[in-house]
């Protein structure tokens, strides 16, 4: 099935990813035989929260397909300061450009653009939510690495709570052949209800453990996270939690020889420098793909015709999302949605429970 949005990654099925994969290794085999694929194309890049990778790689990828790039990731420099909504900024971007590209602190973010936009939405990462492109990087790194992705036995590893790229990256794991989880984290930074719902409900196989080194001769791949200094609202918690995890050669001593160190970065303290140097860490070639396979993700959105989207209702309704970081509760004007997996009523932006007033 086609996708005209990447909001979500649950949107994204096996066979999508495999099929955008060949793409990317087109790319990353014969980079000039897409250098001009997509002249005259437009991306709007809009980055309310900071960014390295994300930004810079989609830039770079745009400009080696032959496009051209307009946006900011200084929001205090738009109308947004005046007080501008963000249906209004995304029309106004949709009217300019042929695919935008957002990154927002707020959960769900990325959903609501997509119902005031024409062109294809794509999810830079919204808040602690999800992080759609981040784990088609991961996907193509196992890939590009283990030349499938199936029978492993992946530990996730640090903030499981707050972490977007955990979250995206267990769903999307979830939908390969024969996969367990070793979820390695302390308690308060556990994997969200939701997710373990949603690995349940899908028949995954996991243990939440709290010990890496205990975890660590059994696993195929490492993926490591720092806690998410910006989602916590006590400074001294985010301080009593920081290092709880550093990876160091030494610990690696026990590791698989074949095991694979990811991490999305940046990093903090929780890999030690002496690790770089290991033939296991990828993390450096794994932010590398990242620009491969959004080159073939911005070749497909590109090219997607104009579609305007039908008339979005403004909220009136009785309901609320209990999430504070919800976009909904800073962009009034949005209609409650509802999402229903299975028995599970929640809120279609960021999964957020919801609540009757
Ligand atoms: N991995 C990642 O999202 O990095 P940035 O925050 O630098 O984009």
């Amino acid at each position: 099935m086609e996708i005209r949005h990447l909001i979500s990654i649950e949107d994204v099925s096996a066979e999508w990813f495999t099929s955008l994969y060949s793409i990317c290794r087109d790319m990353i085999d014969h980079p000039g035989d897409f250098s001009g694929i997509c002249n005259g194309k437009l991306m709007a890049s809009l980055f309310f929260e900071p960014s390295t990778r994300t930004n810079f790689s989609f830039q770079s990828a745009m400009m080696r397909l032959g496009g051209n790039v307009f946006g900011f990731s200084d929001p205090s420099a738009t109308s947004r300061a005046k007080g501008e909504s963000l249906a209004d900024t995304i029309r106004m971007c949709a009217a300019y450009a042929d695919t935008i590209v957002i990154r927002s602190p707020l959960e769900g973010a990325a959903k609501a653009a997509s119902l005031y936009s024409a062109i294809p939405i794509i999810n830079a990462g919204d808040g602690g939510h999800m992080h759609p492109t981040q784990t088609l990087t991961d996907l193509t790194t196992i890939c590009q690495r283990r030349g499938e992705i199936r029978g492993f036995n992946i530990g996730l590893c640090g903030d499981l709570k707050n972490g977007r790229t955990v979250h995206s990256l267990a769903i999307a794991l979830s939908k390969f052949p024969d996969i367990r989880f070793t979820l390695i984290s302390p308690r308060d930074l556990a994997m969200p209800e939701y997710l373990l719902t949603y690995l349940k409900d899908h028949g995954q196989n996991y243990v939440e453990v709290t010990n890496l080194e205990a975890a660590m001769p059994h696993l195929d791949v490492l993926y490591m996270t720092r806690v998410q200094r910006e989602r916590f609202a006590d400074p001294l918690e985010y301080e009593r939690l920081k290092n709880v995890y550093i990876l160091t050669a030494k610990k690696l001593e026990r590791a698989k020889k074949e095991l694979l160190v990811m991490h999305p970065l940046p990093r903090c303290e929780e890999i030690a420098m002496d690790v770089d140097a290991d033939p296991r860490a990828v993390y450096f070639d794994q932010a590398r793909y990242g620009m491969f396979i959004r080159m073939a993700l911005l070749l497909k959105m590109t090219h997607m015709a104009r579609e305007t989207p039908p008339p979005t209702a403004s909220h009136k309704g009785s309901q609320r999302c209990k999430n504070p970081a919800c976009v909904t509760g800073q962009e009034l004007y949005l209609p409650i949605l509802e999402k229903t997996n299975g028995e599970n009523i929640s809120c279609a932006y960021c999964d957020g429970k919801l609540l009757t007033i």
